[in-house]
């Protein structure tokens, strides 16, 4: 078992990675505790969890804000490591709403570092993102590429999350991961969980297969005059699946001591690009689907193309994604249809 010290926080836990990152650490032996405000997922996914593992996580509904019920939440715990996903996380939304973004992404990242230090609770694997590179001077991008001003209050939130944590292992016995995350999406096998996202799909993934579902009228394509092959832009889309067993190879090397820095970065992502009219192709070869969408503009703040070199989480963390765009996109489609 691998709990024989402690259970494993999953702030975020019933959110689209954190569900399904739940999943792979019960399927690993870790005993899990979830806490999750629900303000961006639903409580069905604890059932839906237990459904697929056999294993009922425990479940604290608690907002992050409230630093006093974190303290609560703590006493006369043993917490071995935490992973932290609860944030906000729309890109549009944080230009609109900064502030909203700084308190919740801010605020209660800063009240849950100080209670794991108080309960001597030192393993830390933080949800970071490939925005931190904003347009990356060179491709594939680097741990060591340079970080750009944030394009979005929400990227800046990845930035000043980083730099508060790395600040914190210094002066204490914190050690942490960040993950920089290029961009999820697809849904577990079991067609389970999968994302739920509210209102209107900022990310492409759930617009294509939504319109495909006939829920939305057809996918506008933001761009087709980028320097790129095909004039549309390019992303690393990485299968959820695949980003969930990053987090616990990186939770598995900070409990055995492996990590050779008290913070440490590795892109999660494929390694491959893919622009947005290839991402088209694919879906409607594997869902067999004819895609409604039209080319308009460009969207604001949009990059030209971002696709990660993986060496480092390759060798360091001994994770390689598996899966490919085609199975991710049939994943994400299947879990479409399930909906109701
Ligand atoms: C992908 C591509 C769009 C919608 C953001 C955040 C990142 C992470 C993932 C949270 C782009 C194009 C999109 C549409 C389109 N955030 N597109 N029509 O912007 O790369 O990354 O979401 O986890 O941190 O920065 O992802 O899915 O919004 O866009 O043409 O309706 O699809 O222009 O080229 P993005 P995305």
């Amino acid at each position: 078992m691998n709990n024989e010290k402690g259970d494993i926080l999953v702030t975020g836990g019933l959110g689209f990675i954190g569900s399904h990152t739940v999943v792979e650490l019960q399927n690993e032996g870790f005993k899990v505790v979830i806490i999750d405000n629900l303000s961006n997922s639903k409580i069905e996914v604890l059932e839906s969890i237990a459904t697929i593992t056999g294993i009922k996580p425990e479940f604290v509904k608690l907002d992050l804000k409230d630093k006093k019920k974190i303290q609560d939440f703590f006493n006369n715990r043993k917490i071995e490591g935490v992973i932290h996903f609860a944030a906000s996380k729309a890109v549009g939304e944080s230009v609109e709403q900064p502030l909203k973004y700084y308190e919740n992404n801010i605020s209660t990242l800063v009240y849950l570092l100080q209670e794991m230090e108080k309960n001597n609770t030192n393993n830390f694997i933080f949800s970071s993102s490939c925005t931190v590179y904003g347009q990356a001077d060179e491709l594939p991008i680097t741990e060591n590429a340079p970080i750009k001003p944030a394009e979005s209050p929400y990227g800046n939130t990845k930035q000043i999350g980083e730099e508060i944590i790395k600040d914190t292992t210094k002066v204490s016995n914190l050690q942490a991961i960040a993950l920089r995350y290029f961009n999820p999406i697809g849904a577990h096998e079991s067609v389970i969980i999968g994302e739920l996202p509210l209102g209107v799909p900022q990310n492409l993934i759930p617009f294509v297969t939504q319109t495909a579902a006939g829920i939305r009228e057809e996918l506008s394509v933001f761009g087709d005059d980028y320097p790129t092959p095909d004039g549309t832009a390019v992303r690393d889309y990485i299968h959820v699946v695949d980003l969930a067993k990053a987090h616990i190879a990186a939770l598995k090397r900070l409990i055995a001591g492996n990590n050779k820095k008290k913070m440490e970065f590795f892109n999660v992502g494929t390694g491959k690009g893919s622009s947005v009219l290839e991402v088209i192709t694919a879906f409607e070869k594997v869902s067999d689907r004819k895609l409604n969408y039209k080319i308009v503009g460009r969207r604001e703040g949009d990059i030209t193309s971002a696709y990660a070199d993986t060496s480092l989480a390759n060798n360091e963390l001994g994770w390689k994604s598996t899966l490919t765009l085609e199975d991710a996109l049939l994943s994400a489609w299947n879990w479409q249809e399930k909906q109701k």
